[in-house]
């Protein structure tokens, strides 16, 4: 039996790579992220989040974003899965969608097809969509702001709306409230992923 692909996705605070950790120790799975999961997307990443990239256009972002995601599934992601062992990843293609199609102003048509391209097949079996107002989230952000980080509150309102549509729209996606404590919130992670085990 191939393994499971769970994946995280929310807004910039919404305390999703501490429950993408958790999840991931609780079922043995490999825990990775988007963008960054491989060496090669270690260095896009770097690109991509820099606050040193100045000009980057939103097509050129959205193509690096789906070319860190191809590299990602290919050398790491397929082989896990085919192997048995589950996957839980930080973020997938509903963050391009929701960054560069509605973020950037791109639009999911434009943007969907260069994900499809790039996971070859391999779709999530469960989004678990961390939901915080954009302006909690980025209140809890610390340190350095990156690239993304830096954009203004209408940007990541624009981008939180683009993901609860796409929950909405998507029998895979499940919404958890992220607004509580950290204790509730493991609480509705773990409901959601009832369903998967
Ligand atoms: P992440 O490492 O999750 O940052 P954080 O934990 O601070 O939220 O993601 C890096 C940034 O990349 C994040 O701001 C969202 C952005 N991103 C996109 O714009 N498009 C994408 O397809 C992905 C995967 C991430």
């Amino acid at each position: 039996m191939t393994g499971r692909l769970i994946v995280f996705e929310g807004g910039e605070g919404s305390g999703k790579s501490t429950q993408a950790a958790r999840i991931a120790a609780d079922r043995n799975a490999l825990l990775t992220r988007q963008p960054g999961g491989t060496e090669v997307g270690a260095s896009i990443r770097e690109l991509l989040l820099s606050t040193n990239t100045v000009g980057l256009s939103a097509r050129a972002e959205a193509l690096l974003m789906a070319a860190d995601r191809a590299q990602h599934v290919e050398e790491l992601i397929a082989p896990t899965l085919q192997s048995g062992r589950d996957v839980v990843c930080d973020r997938y293609f509903g963050s391009s969608i929701a960054y560069q199609g509605a973020g950037r102003g791109l639009g999911a048509e434009a943007v969907l097809p260069l994900s499809l391209f790039a996971v070859d097949g391999v779709l999530p079996d469960l989004v678990v969509l961390l939901d915080v107002p954009a302006d909690i989230g980025l209140a809890r952000s610390v340190g350095d702001v990156d690239r993304f980080e830096a954009q203004d509150l209408a940007f990541h309102e624009t981008v939180r709306a683009s993901f609860l549509e796409q929950a909405d729209a998507n029998a895979t996606w499940v919404v958890v409230d992220a607004t509580g404590s950290l204790e509730q919130v493991a609480t509705a992670v773990d409901a959601a992923l009832g369903s998967l085990s």
